[in-house]
């Protein structure tokens, strides 16, 4: 609450703010350190996990720096988009968050549209129908994201207007996979669709959250006193997770690593598992780990990018024994394997 008041003033303030050089200088760091992973070196999207475009100029004209803000604030819950807001657990402050939106703004060169702000009226019960026979293949039968944004996220929804939602599926999102729909649909049935996707609202907001402390280096190894396990690795790196979950059932010793955003450890993780984001340096990542042929597991929603460039630098400084979870956290945890919250650790 405190956090949707805060961004929504400062969006007010900062409407068509410059920015200084140095600030732009810092937010061009700060993507290449925490974003290009998975939207790319130059914001094209898709470089892991279907991360959206952030260059397109049918998004940067659309979205208000305060909803551009809050989606990196507060991430997007369940998808791979993390929250990057220090109060949220993540490595950013809001200054940060605001001088990289900014920043995605200036490099898009693109015009921030005012689009209206009253409700679109359709039938949404006909935009169902719509989204099954138009939508559900990218974008899931439940809107929950396949190849392409979960349109029924909760934090999409708080923030994306209905006129907001109608222009991208009238004009698309150029260079990517979403197409324009205005010659294929009516005005009337882009109304409708609309109104279906309003319809997923859950009335989602930003809450503070506890955040508890991260484990010690002394408390890395998972089962100090047990047995070596065994596992078979597909390319000589992934690790299916059966095998872990029953490395871990049967008390074998292990390290694990959670690879993601440093808020998606407080939110849920495998027990055990030691943050070590992918976006620590070089110099930092083995801190604390054992070089002794332990095992290494790591994982990530992804399910490998942010994994994978954790376990290549460990390998790069001699780690031996390492591997990646193959199906990624969202997978383990389908698969009903345990995890717990950063609040009962
Ligand atoms: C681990 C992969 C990953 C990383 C790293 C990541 N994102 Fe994302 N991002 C995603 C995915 C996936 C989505 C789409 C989520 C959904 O709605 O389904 C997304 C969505 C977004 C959106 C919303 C765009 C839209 O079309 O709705 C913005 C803005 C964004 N990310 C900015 C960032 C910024 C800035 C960073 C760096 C601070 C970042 N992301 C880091 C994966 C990532
Ligand atoms: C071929 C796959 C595909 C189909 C079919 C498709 N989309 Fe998309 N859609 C995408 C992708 C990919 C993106 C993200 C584009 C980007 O910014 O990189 C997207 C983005 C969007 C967005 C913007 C989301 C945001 O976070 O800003 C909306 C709204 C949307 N699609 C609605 C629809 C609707 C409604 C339909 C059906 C009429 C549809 N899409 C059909 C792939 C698809």
């Amino acid at each position: 609450m405190l956090f949707s008041c805060c961004i929504l003033s400062a969006n007010a303030q900062i409407r068509n703010a410059p920015l200084t050089k140095i600030d732009a200088e810092k937010a061009s760091q700060n993507y290449q350190k925490y974003c290009a992973l998975c939207h790319g070196q130059d914001r094209e999207g898709n470089a892991a996990d279907f991360a959206p475009s952030l260059k397109s100029k049918s998004l940067m004209a659309t979205m208000p720096l305060n909803f551009l803000a809050s989606s990196i604030g507060f991430g997007r819950p369940n998808t791979a988009m993390a929250a990057y807001l220090s109060d949220s657990g993540g490595p950013l402050t809001m200054k940060d968050i605001f001088t990289l939106a900014i920043w995605l703004k200036h490099e898009s060169g693109v015009e921030t549209i005012s689009l209206p702000l009253e409700p679109i009226k359709g039938d949404p019960l006909a935009g169902s129908d719509l989204y099954k026979q138009n939508c559900a293949e990218c974008h899931g039968t439940k809107a929950e994201g396949i190849t392409a944004p979960a349109l029924g996220n909760p934090a999409f929804l708080a923030f994306a207007t209905d006129e907001y939602i109608k222009y991208a599926i009238v004009n698309g999102r150029e260079d990517t996979q979403m197409n324009s729909f205005k010659e294929a649909l009516s005005d009337g049935q882009i109304n409708d669709l609309t109104s279906y996707i309003r319809s997923l609202t859950s009335g989602w907001s930003p809450e503070p959250k506890e955040l508890s402390p991260y484990p010690k280096p002394g408390e890395y190894v998972t089962n100090p006193e047990g047995a070596q396990p065994e596992f078979n690795l597909r390319e000589g790196r992934y690790v299916p997770m059966e095998q872990v979950a029953k490395a871990l059932k049967a008390g074998k010793k292990l390290v694990l690593l959670d690879t993601r955003t440093t808020s998606e450890w407080h939110n849920a993780h495998i027990p055990g598992a030691v943050p070590i984001p992918y976006y620590i340096t070089e110099d930092k990542v083995d801190e604390g780990l054992p070089n002794d042929e332990t095992w290494i597991i790591a994982y990530c929603s992804c399910p490998h990018a942010a994994s994978d460039k954790i376990i290549n630098m460990l390998r790069k400084k001699g780690f031996k024994n390492t591997a990646v979870i193959d199906e990624g956290f969202f997978n383990w945890i389908n698969a009903g394997h345990p995890i717990i919250g950063g609040k009962q650790n």
